[in-house]
């Protein structure tokens, strides 16, 4: 069967050949269907983040996959089924955070990851996995499946930030989102759209026109330049917010976000950057997260239960979003174009196969 591969750090993704898995005891084998590509892909092929599986030269891309059961393998899935597959796996057996059905809390070392940390990811025609890792989803959301896995990241974000601001009264009316791209948009449509909160702002670094842009204010959100207005300037420029989903992966945009945040608000980082050292001043981060009650945490990832939610979210969010957001769905004798980047491009899949 055809994958498509990298050595990270080395060069461009690839098209290899590999022998179709055979699924052992518990585990169902997939066909696959539309696998997407984001950030994240751009760092591991880049060789920032990730790291190979054990003994491997190249890495088998893709950890937002949708499939349909091929083979289920005397498991509690059924052929047929459309599923979406978790991204992280316990490294030798299990161990008590997947156990708890909380991989997503797992520290270095009891987890890889699909497509990123030490396993092979799923663009490849087949792919097997435990049937306690595939999530069914409905028939009619296969085509946009592949958003299942980045929408429930931002659920798990969500879910901490507001548990974050459990113990008081606490409803937030301005929301902000760094990051025009695929992550940002998403979470930036949840936001007015299933959270209906009432003011929402995304910030970004373009030009109008700009497709991202356009996506931005016909969700009635307000476009903020970080050039024009950095961060830390947004509450005197518009004002303090209450919640802030950072995903820009720019690393100054974490302490500029204490700035920005209202008394009693919360920011949620997201971003994997790459080392950086900048002048901060510690005191008044400090002061100011104390003396106004501000949090600011970090978050990773998503298990089962968030997946389910992300299928819930994807199936209240407009048409039009779809269909502006994903800019290209390209099949395996073109699969380059899907990793091409530019100010065009914001959502992009590899289709594998159709249902
Ligand atoms: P992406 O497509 O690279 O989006 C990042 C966006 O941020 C880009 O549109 C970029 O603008 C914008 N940006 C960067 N620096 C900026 C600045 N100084 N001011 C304004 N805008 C700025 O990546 P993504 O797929 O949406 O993911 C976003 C981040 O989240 C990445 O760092 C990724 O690694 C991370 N991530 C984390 C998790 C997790 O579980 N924690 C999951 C998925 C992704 P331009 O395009 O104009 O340069
Ligand atoms: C993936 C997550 C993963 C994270 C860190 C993200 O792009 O969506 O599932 O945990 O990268 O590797
Ligand atoms: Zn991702």
């Amino acid at each position: 069967m055809k994958a498509i591969a990298v050595e990270p750090g080395a060069g461009d993704p690839v098209l290899v050949d590999r022998p179709r898995p055979e699924p052992d005891a518990g585990h169902a084998l997939v066909r696959t269907l539309r696998v997407g590509v984001d950030g994240t892909d751009h760092e591991v092929i880049a060789g920032h983040h990730g790291d190979l599986p054990a003994g491997a030269d190249r890495l088998v891309l893709g950890h937002e996959a949708v499939g349909v059961v091929e083979d289920s393998n005397g498991t509690d899935l059924e052929d047929g089924q459309v599923v979406v597959p978790t991204v992280r796996r316990p490294p030798n057996g299990t161990n008590a955070y997947f156990e708890r059905g909380e991989p997503d809390m797992a520290p270095e070392g009891e987890y890889v990851e699909r497509g990123i940390v030490g396993a092979h990811g799923f663009m490849a025609e087949y792919f097997t996995s435990p049937s306690e890792f595939l999530v069914p989803i409905p028939k009619q959301l296969a085509a946009l499946g592949f958003l299942v896995e980045p929408v429930s990241v931002s659920e798990k974000a969500i879910d901490h930030a507001v548990a974050s601001r459990s113990a008081f009264e606490w409803e937030p009316d301005a929301a902000l989102v760094l990051g025009n791209g695929s992550l940002g948009l998403l979470t930036l449509a949840m936001f007015d759209t299933v959270l209906e909160i009432d003011r929402t702002y995304c910030l970004g670094r373009r030009d109008r026109p700009d497709p991202t842009i356009d996506i931005i204010e016909k969700l009635g959100s307000t476009y903020i330049d970080s050039r024009q207005t950095p961060v830390d300037e947004i509450p005197g420029t518009y004002e303090s917010i209450d919640l802030i989903y950072e995903a820009t992966g720019y690393a100054k945009h974490a302490v500029e976000t204490v700035e920005a945040l209202a008394p009693n608000g919360v920011g949620v980082l997201l971003g994997v950057p790459g080392p950086w050292e900048f002048e901060i001043d510690g005191g008044r981060l400090h002061k100011e997260l104390v003396l106004h009650n501000k949090a600011l945490l970090g978050t990773v990832n998503s298990h089962r239960g968030h997946f389910e939610a992300a299928v819930d979210s994807l199936s209240q969010l407009p048409d039009w979003l779809f269909e502006e957001l994903v800019t290209g769905v390209y099949g395996l004798e073109e699969f380059e174009a899907a990793f091409e980047q530019g100010n065009d491009v914001i959502k992009t899949a590899v289709e594998f196969d159709t249902l």
